[in-house]
């Protein structure tokens, strides 16, 4: 069996390497997005693996399968990059892959802390020796009322870590879970929206879910809401992010993702001219804290996402099936 692994990290070869001598496979690791121009390379191969910036269309699938390649496994839990309903027409195996919830929840924590203290502002002062206090006066979260939508593993974890801080803890999920509602109450969107101090998405994106954080719902916010995002950019309209911050409406904004961060996030640009201008203009202010994409990346999750990925495509080849089948 033979695997071609797209967007491969040096960090993630190790894994690659103990995943291939157990899968008795043989994997073949390339830097790069699997692209129509690089098509050609998948002949010869039985599956591909990619991570989350290979954008698998409809023309692309024909191609994989009409190369012999018969799946094609994503090392993320989202999949919103797969055409998988095209995938599903011609008969291309797609699988994704599922790492623990905490990595991510932790960092939703982590950002929700240093939004509420101003983190970002003290962390500029101490650079320059400027010890002064002004302005830095934060909140504490048992004070405050917290949003999170989303439900799913990740949500949940988050809402988890959260009950330990006291704060009240409002969920909207069109599924309800009861584990959640042993530390949060449920309620319906506009409720969430219009009473929450802090704010986090945890949903996939998906037609419905595009621009979810849009104008119109901003204004509904309460004064000085605290935004966070580690799910997908384009569950919020940067446009709207940036007239809420302008206009103070948005109190802080902490993003580790966002749209139109493909060909950016992951990537030293230190000597290119970025030509993305939303994200060269909201890091600039002082409350809004920005990473690029990296909520996910730890020693637990990277191991999970190739150990899914390689045996994914092991089982979809000998089984015909596999754990993680979309
Ligand atoms: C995911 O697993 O969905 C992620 O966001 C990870 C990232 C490498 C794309």
């Amino acid at each position: 069996m033979k695997i071609l692994a797209f967007e491969v990290r040096d960090d993630e070869k190790e894994y690659f390497e103990k995943y291939a001598a157990k899968y008795q496979c043989e994997i073949t690791c390339v830097p790069f997005s699997l692209t129509l121009d690089n098509l050609l390379l998948v002949q010869g191969y039985d599956g591909i693996s990619i991570l989350g910036w290979s954008s698998i269309t409809a023309e692309i699938e024909d191609g994989l399968k009409k190369l012999g390649v018969t799946c094609c496994t994503t090392r993320t839990v989202g999949y919103n990059h797969i055409d998988v309903t095209h995938a599903h027409k011609i008969g291309l195996k797609i699988a994704n892959s599922n790492y623990p919830p905490t990595g991510v929840a932790d960092y939703t924590v982590m950002l929700i802390l240093m939004s509420l203290r101003h983190y970002k502002q003290a962390m500029w002062r101490g650079h320059v020796n400027d010890y002064s206090l002004k302005g830095l006066q934060g909140r504490e979260l048992n004070e405050l009322t917290v949003g999170i939508i989303g439900t799913g593993k990740i949500g949940q974890c988050v809402i988890k870590n959260l009950s330990g801080f006291g704060c009240k803890i409002l969920a909207y999920d069109m599924y309800e879970n009861d584990e959640v509602k042993k530390y949060a109450e449920y309620t319906d969107l506009d409720s969430l929206i219009s009473s929450c101090d802090v704010i986090s998405l945890h949903t996939p994106l998906l037609d419905s879910t595009y621009h979810f954080i849009n104008n119109e719902r901003i204004q509904r916010m309460k004064d000085g809401v605290v935004l966070i995002n580690c799910a997908r950019g384009e569950l919020m309209d940067v446009d709207a992010l940036i007239q809420g911050i302008e206009s103070r409406k948005i109190g802080a904004l902490a993003l580790d993702v966002i749209e139109g961060e493909d060909g950016i996030y992951h990537e030293d640009k230190r000597t290119d001219i970025i030509s993305n201008q939303s994200i060269a203009y909201l890091r600039q202010f002082p409350n809004v804290i920005m990473t690029q994409h990296m909520a996910f990346y730890t020693n637990i999750a990277v191991e999970s996402m190739v150990k899914c990925s390689v045996e994914a495509i092991h089982d979809l080849i000998n089984k015909g099936t596999c754990a993680t089948s979309i």
